[in-house]
């Protein structure tokens, strides 16, 4: 499979790579480096200098120290077209396909000129065999708006290959793939270095670089404070290495539960099927399920942007006619977004203008005008309490990474402390540290009385922290289970619509 002989061939070494963002040093002297059919996992805290490294490798950003040199000749910094030509893909954190594009066009797009008639034919046979020999299932006309985002993924690697990549570089790409998406991706990623591929991944999931890397590096504060052989390591240890000390294992008392805060008996709405559920306060309700099988309509629904098209919708025991996103705000709904770029955050709007993007008509205005001292104390208090990494209130929230951008969005919703909480995949993109501790606010909610839906594909999440589960397969909604009545495996098959007991 991989070889990781040590007469493998060097394809690539970094050497002494040092980055600065004005006085911030995002990598402090970094070296690495990478053999033929290798696969790398890079580790490390939200804001460890990961992403920026990769950038670097790739010729996006320029770093003020070291070397890159790949298959043996040095590459001129700089130049992302450079870094293709000498054999390097990369698939970004966040995705840079065109909407209204073929898959076809995608990946000919920025390599060969669209309008070459002779060259549409060749490259279409040249994706069909790169996508049979690599097990990459994808279908060169469909438009890629219409794709889940696995196979956009998929597109992804495809445009890679197509470029005859020899290394690949994937930034965290499992964050946005189900369970079945990741196991996927990864058979692929073994069939490719089969073939002599390597790659670099990074990712926050401690058991897929245990299944899938020979070697991980581990970042902390822009330095390597870890290379290690995955054989020779267990999670705890690389644990240990990227935070500093041993994290406890998330262990939580049921806790006392309060009045139904919603009730929905036998619900339906577009994606949702007679859905009955209870939401009580001191309660967390975990919703188990494989993502795309009525979650975000359910998450909609509660939060009022979609409507129901029948049953009995409960407020405190009383039926609710109108329901919407008003209604919901106004009786104290909070809602973490799934898609924290798209529904989040405004990229060119400072963390401060985020952090209020919600409520600033009605807690920052006074008389028609904003109180900015109050909008970036507001911000302020929300970096410190959830050790967002940045310069502070006052930059542009594009300029964090992925996971210091979702803990200021995390800290928007709960300083509203909601009543009604929905946490949508709360803890996606998070490494181990802040995990512990958005798993701890949502427990302190509880505590505090609110009602949280916990939506999650991660069983682990969902057993460790909820009071009751449901399952959601095909938008309907298995009956609730006490904590611990099912065991994980029970769950998995819900999941996959094949529990004897499915019916509400
Ligand atoms: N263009 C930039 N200008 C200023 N600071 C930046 C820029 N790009 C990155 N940074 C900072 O560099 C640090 C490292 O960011 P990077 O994106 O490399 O982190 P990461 O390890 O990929 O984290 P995550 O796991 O959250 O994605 C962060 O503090 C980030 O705010
Ligand atoms: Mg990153």
């Amino acid at each position: 499979m991989t070889s990781q002989d040590s007469g493998a061939e060097e394809v690539l070494r970094l050497d002494q790579i040092t980055k600065r963002f004005g006085t911030f040093t995002a990598n402090d002297a970094i070296s690495l480096s990478l053999k033929k059919g290798e696969v790398v996992a890079l580790l490390g805290e939200n804001g460890a200098g990961k992403t920026t490294l990769m950038n670097i490798l790739f010729g996006h950003y320029v770093a003020d120290e070291g070397s890159v040199t790949v298959f043996g000749q040095p590459l001129p910094p700089g130049h992302p077209s450079a870094a293709l030509r000498a054999g390097v893909g990369m698939v970004h954190q966040h995705f840079t396909l065109a909407d209204n594009l073929s898959v076809l066009d995608n990946i000919r797009l920025g390599t060969e000129g669209l309008l070459s008639f002779g060259g549409a034919r060749a490259a279409r046979d040249k994706v069909v065999r790169l996508s049979r020999d690599f097990g990459l299932a994808v279908n060169p006309a469909a438009r890629v708006g219409s794709l889940s985002v696995g196979e956009r993924q998929r597109v992804e690697i495809l445009k890679a290959l197509y470029r005859d990549a020899r290394i690949l570089i994937l930034d965290e790409p499992t964050a946005v793939l189900t369970p079945q998406e990741s196991e996927a991706l990864f058979a692929t990623l073994r069939q490719a270095t089969g073939r002599g591929l390597s790659v670099i991944f990074i990712s926050h999931k401690l058991h897929e670089v245990m299944a899938a890397a020979d070697r991980c590096v581990v970042l902390r504060q822009g330095r390597v404070v870890g290379t290690v052989t995955t054989a020779q390591t267990s999670r705890a240890e690389l644990a240990a290495l990227m935070v500093g000390d041993q994290l406890a294992e998330a262990r939580v008392a049921p806790g006392p539960s309060g009045p139904v805060r919603l009730r929905l008996e036998r619900v339906s709405a577009p994606g949702l099927s007679e859905v009955t559920m209870e939401l009580r306060g001191g309660t967390i309700t975990g919703l188990a399920g494989v993502s795309g099988n009525g979650q975000a309509a359910l998450a909609d629904l509660i939060g009022g942007a979609l409507a129901p098209t029948g049953g009995l919708f409960e407020l405190d025991g009383k039926p609710v006619a109108l329901w919407s996103p008003r209604a919901a705000l106004v009786a104290g709904v909070g809602r973490i977004p799934e898609d924290r770029h798209k529904t989040g955050t405004v990229a060119d709007f400072t963390l401060a203008e985020n952090a209020a993007l919600e409520t600033y008509a009605t807690r920052f205005a006074r008389a028609g005008l904003m109180d900015w001292p109050a909008v970036r104390a507001h911000a302020e208090a929300i970096i410190k309490a959830y050790d967002v990494r940045c310069e502070g209130a006052d930059q542009r929230i594009r300029l964090l990474s992925g996971g210091n951008m979702q803990k200021l969005i995390l800290g928007r919703v709960m300083e509203e402390a909601p009543g009604i909480l929905i946490a949508n995949q709360p803890v996606r993109g998070l490494d181990v540290g802040a995990i512990a501790y958005v798993h701890a606010r949502l427990v302190a909610a509880r505590d505090a009385g609110a009602a949280v839906l916990l939506i999650s594909e991660d069983l682990d999440e969902i057993t460790g922290l909820s009071d009751v589960i449901h399952v959601i397969s095909r938008g309907r909604l298995s009956r609730a289970f006490a904590r611990g009545e099912l065991a994980q495996a029970e769950i998995g098959l819900l999941m996959a619509g094949q529990g004897a007991d499915h019916a509400a």
